[in-house]
């Protein structure tokens, strides 16, 4: 009977000091300051190239990338959108060249995290989807992910180059800033005017 009150009590007294821990949100653990890498950049032009070596790696990335697009496409107007955006494509590799060239240094890839996740994505849809419509569909999803944060990379990319002083650099991104932009509009012309009818 003794054992049986002391057990007992060992339990409320367990209850009592973990009420909090057993009926409270559990927290999660604080957010802490990243140490940098060696090669950390230190000031912002570090910061440009590394910029540019990501995206000369995506764009060479998506060299790769954009002839399987075609071949699992159907309509013959996203077929030539992203023919011409392949052309565009090489021109982007070039002036990416230009831009290193520029800055005196040899063009360098580095490997972009988010293209190498959004060209996988994009892969991924393939497989989601019966070709025709539907697949032409997920194919300008994916497409317009990729022109998108292309976008947003060129943008901020231009900026540094003008506030570094670059306006040779300035004028080459923005000129693939604008193609980039072109061909998202394009691509939505083609989803609204013709293959999202043909999905529904
Ligand atoms: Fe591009
Ligand atoms: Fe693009």
């Amino acid at each position: 009977m003794k054992a049986i009150k002391f057990r007992s009590q060992l339990s409320l007294n367990f209850f009592i000091l973990n009420f909090k821990y057993l009926f409270m949100p559990q927290r999660k653990a604080p957010a802490k300051k990243i140490a940098a890498k060696k090669d950390a950049a230190q000031e912002l032009l570090e910061f440009f190239e590394d910029g540019l070596k990501d995206m000369y790696w995506a764009e060479k990335a998506l060299l790769k990338a954009l002839p399987l697009m075609k071949v699992n496409a159907s309509s013959a107007k996203l077929k030539t959108a992203i023919d011409d955006h392949i052309a565009e494509t090489q021109q982007h590799v070039t002036r990416l060249e230009e831009v290193f060239a520029i800055l005196g240094k040899k063009a360098k890839a580095e490997k972009c995290d988010a293209m190498d996740g959004l060209l996988k994505e994009g892969k991924s849809i393939l497989k989601e989807t019966e070709p025709g419509a539907v697949r032409d569909a997920g194919i300008i999803a994916a497409s317009q992910k990729v022109e998108h944060y292309e976008i947003a990379t060129y943008g901020t990319l231009a900026t540094y180059a003008s506030q570094l002083g670059h306006k040779d650099a300035v004028s080459l991104l923005k000129s693939t800033l604008q193609e980039e932009k072109n061909c998202d509009k394009l691509l939505s012309k083609i989803a609204v005017s013709e293959v999202n009818i043909k999905a529904k």
